[in-house]
């Protein structure tokens, strides 16, 4: 018995040996070819922890033995050459928060860590911010606002805007402006051979169309440039902060329905589920956003305020202070922390069925009291107007599925390992539940568990296009760690 033990630890130590020595000879070789401003980290170093990027969501991550921050675009190049030619896999990272299951299948590899692109400018004349390649939405919400300006951001302002870019982007402006990859006018991207190119409709014009909605399959990304747009209101938003009681679904139901084929493009309707631990049973926060004049906002949402909810908070604050702001600011004390469990399970709905909804609200309150492992976990309902998305064609990006009406996330909180069966269970029942309900299997990418595939992710008719490109721009599948075409 003692022997095998001995046996198990030599021989794990003999694996972490092997890995040391893979990350000091990558380190080693690229050391000698990057700009001296460039760092390279060893998992061991001190500065691992600090100066490189972590993630957000350690559940099924990839793994690393050494990370690479560099300083100018021909660092960049250089790596990604190294990588593929010595055949190490190798992620870009931006904002850290992406957490599809699909960055398991990265082991042992190069993290690229694109801390050091981080410029923002803005040009109110002509319309257009550019950023660098790590920027989070959190970084250039303050000066596109102060410029009179605005661009549909994802509720969380500590997502990377590359990263969300690359698989849509989407958040309260998105029923005015449609998703952040739709205001997108060109990119700067290395490619797998360690090509540095332009994409925009002008260059390298269906690169382009792929990198909206499925770029993570393509290059990395050192800046991108969008359109911004003159917001109504002068930017001031409504955000409207309410709870109820689970009892009261019913209502909330209705009221969500009440506007499909005519939500206001101003208005996005989030409810989120969650286990109170003082009454026993689910909880329901609803977040009512409305980007133009208050009293119009108000109006809006008279139904709901009729139903007494508690907690009511209503504020008018420029849009910059929303993601921050909305649900009682509970995403945003939360975006910022690292290395937390959570398994996702989603689902695009196209329409509103209210049964299927009151249904699914009984099979969720009805599991979170039977089971515990459960009660960190949070399910959000979220209804963002359809006119932004329809402002352009399936055609145009390779972004899919514009025809959502609902975006329903399981959060499976894991607050302990021996949760995790549970929480997936119940999520593969729910996720079933409301999938046999639309007939339709899609998933925004960004919000996949990662086990849907491609159809789900890009849809059928731009799986086909995308792997034409894949075979173009990436034949050796260099850049296949997250939702693979
Ligand atoms: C708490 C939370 C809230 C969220 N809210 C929203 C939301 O409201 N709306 C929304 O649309 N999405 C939302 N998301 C999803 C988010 O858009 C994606 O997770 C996105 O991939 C995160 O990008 P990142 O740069 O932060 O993550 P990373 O993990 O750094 O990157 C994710 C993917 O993008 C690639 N990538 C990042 N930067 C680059 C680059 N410079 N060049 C090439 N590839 C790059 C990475 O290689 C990886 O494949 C949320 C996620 C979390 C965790
Ligand atoms: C590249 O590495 C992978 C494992 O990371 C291995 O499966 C594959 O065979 C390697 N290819 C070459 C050409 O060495
Ligand atoms: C949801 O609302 C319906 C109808 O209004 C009600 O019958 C049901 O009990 C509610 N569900 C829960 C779990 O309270
Ligand atoms: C209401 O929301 C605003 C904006 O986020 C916040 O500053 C304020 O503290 C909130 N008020 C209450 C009572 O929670």
């Amino acid at each position: 018995m003692k022997c095998m033990v001995c046996l198990a630890l030599a021989w794990v130590c003999l694996v972490s040996l092997a890995e040391a020595l893979a990350g000091a000879q990558i380190a080693q070789d690229l050391r000698s070819t990057l700009s001296s401003r460039s760092r390279i980290y060893l998992p061991t170093d001190e500065g691992w922890p600090n100066e490189i990027t972590q993630r957000f969501n350690s559940w099924n991550g990839p793994t690393y033995v050494v990370a690479v921050k560099p300083a100018v675009k021909e660092d960049v190049q250089k790596v990604v050459k190294y990588a593929a030619q010595n055949n190490v896999s190798f992620l870009a990272t931006g904002g850290g928060h992406g957490y599809s299951g699909t960055l398991s299948a990265l082991d042992h590899g190069i993290e690229l860590d694109m801390g050091n692109f981080k410029t923002v400018s803005v040009n109110a004349a002509t319309n257009r911010i550019s950023v660098g390649g790590s920027v989070k939405f959190a970084d250039m919400m303050v000066p596109t606002y102060s410029a009179g300006k605005a661009i549909p951001v994802g509720g969380c302002s500590c997502v990377g805007i590359t990263g969300a870019t690359l698989g849509g982007g989407i958040g309260f402006y998105s029923g005015m402006y449609g998703a952040t990859s739709d205001s997108l006018v060109s990119a700067e991207i290395v490619l797998a051979s360690g090509k540095l190119i332009t994409a925009s409709e002008h260059k390298n014009a269906e690169l382009f169309w792929g990198i909206k909605g499925a770029g993570s399959n393509f290059g990395v990304v050192t800046s991108l440039t969008f359109k911004v747009y003159d917001p109504p209101s002068a930017g001031q938003v409504m955000n409207a902060d309410m709870m109820f009681p689970v009892g009261l679904n019913g209502s909330l139901w209705k009221f969500a329905s009440s506007w499909v084929g005519k939500q206001p493009k101003e208005l996005s309707i989030m409810f989120s589920m969650l286990f109170d631990p003082i009454s026993q049973q689910l909880l329901i926060i609803a977040n009512i956003i409305y980007a133009g004049p208050l009293s119009k906002g108000q109006a809006l949402i008279q139904p709901l305020l009729d139903l007494h909810p508690f907690n009511l908070n209503i504020t008018y604050l420029p849009w910059k202070d929303i993601p921050d702001s909305a649900n009682y600011g509970f995403p945003a004390q939360s975006c910022t922390q690292t290395g937390m469990t959570s398994i996702p399970y989603t689902v695009n709905l196209y329409q509103i069925n209210f049964d299927v909804l009151i249904a699914a609200t009984k099979f969720l309150s009805d599991s979170f009291l039977t089971t515990p492992a459960l009660r960190g976990s949070l399910i959000a309902f979220t209804q963002y107007a359809p006119h932004g998305f329809q402002l352009y064609s399936d055609k145009s990006s390779a972004f899919p599925h514009r025809d959502v009406i609902l975006y329903v996330q399981l959060e499976g909180a894991v607050l302990n390992p021996t949760d995790s069966p549970a929480i997936d269970s119940f999520g593969q029942n729910f996720r079933d539940l409301l999938q046999q309900s639309s007939g339709r299997k899609d998933v925004y990418t960004h919000f996949a568990n990662g086990d849907e595939g491609p159809v789900a992710w890009y849809s059928a008719r731009n799986v086909r296009r995308l792997r034409a490109l894949k075979a173009l721009y990436d034949k050796e599948g260099v850049f296949s760690f997250y939702n693979p075409v």
